[in-house]
């Protein structure tokens, strides 16, 4: 005869690596950013990124690298994201509700540290679209104030809408109870758009080369005595501003090798 032997299914399986999501902010129809809770084990240098995602329809978790947005003395995890309608992953991240779960290996690594840097007095920060996220990390990390007299923040979108996260960001900081003493005085912003009007406008590229930037700020131009930049945009991006940044005298740096600038290519799809 036929013995059968029962095995317990869990109802809903656990994903390998779960956190759970505790917020989600939808910014416009191409931007959201949520919140996770945090491994307890996960130690990450600001700037740097892990790998997120959801389990795909074959079973195999579908993964991708985002940039850690929140600050490493923040008990939760930030992400912040674009939504693409047929990316694969994003298509179905954006719809995310608190109490969801999504997998978070926890193995940070990144080249936007401040650990890639020689000291300076200036630190830069060139951020396109959804690129602004290491920065998020960055611009609420004590260190980054130790460690430079001055901090700016350049981003760049098509439009306003788009601004919207980081410049609520950088707008709460100087009020923020555990790091607003750090920032003020220290942290500048500089946004701009490309296609839509506003106060600001011009590539980040444009705006460094034509001098711009320097003259609505009151600063002389970079200057690798210095200066020290991170990068974090589009390929094209990332590409371009290697040029301006080396016609300004700046050197491409490493964790193992630091010099005067870092790049690291944002997530896009
Ligand atoms: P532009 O509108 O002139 O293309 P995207 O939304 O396509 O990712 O672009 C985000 C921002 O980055 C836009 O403002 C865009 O300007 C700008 N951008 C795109 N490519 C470059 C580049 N190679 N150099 C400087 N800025 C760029």
């Amino acid at each position: 005869s036929l013995t059968v032997t029962e095995i317990s299914i869990p109802k809903t399986p656990t994903l390998p690596d779960a956190q759970t999501v505790t917020s989600v902010t939808h910014w416009t129809d191409r931007l959201f950013s949520f919140r996770v809770t945090r491994p307890q084990s996960l130690r990450f240098r600001s700037g740097e990124f892990v790998m997120i995602g959801l389990m795909g329809e074959n079973g195999k978790p579908l993964l991708r690298a985002y940039s850690i947005a929140s600050p490493s003395w923040d008990e939760e995890l930030e992400f912040y994201s674009i939504k693409v309608q047929d990316g694969p992953l994003t298509s179905k991240l954006q719809h995310i509700q608190p109490g969801d779960q999504i997998i978070l290996r926890p193995k940070p690594v990144g080249t936007l540290v401040l650990d890639a840097l020689l000291p300076g007095k200036r630190l830069w920060f060139f951020a396109t679209g959804t690129g602004l996220a290491p920065f998020a990390s960055l611009m609420r990390d004590p260190e980054t104030y130790e460690r430079y007299d001055e901090v700016i923040m350049m981003h760049t979108c098509r439009d306003v809408a788009e601004l919207e996260y980081g410049r609520q960001l950088v707008e709460s900081l100087p009020e923020d109870p555990l790091i607003g003493e750090f920032v003020a005085g220290k942290l500048r912003y500089y946004p701009t758009t490309t296609r839509e009007d506003s106060a600001q406008m011009g590539r980040i590229t444009d705006n460094l080369t034509s001098g711009k930037v320097f003259a609505d700020l009151g600063i002389p131009p970079i200057s690798p005595d210095t200066d020290r930049g991170m990068v974090c945009g589009s390929l094209a991006f990332n590409t371009d501003m290697k040029q301006v940044l080396e016609g300004f005298g700046l050197r491409e740096g490493a964790n193992s090798d630091p010099a005067e600038y870092v790049v690291e290519k944002a997530f896009v799809g």
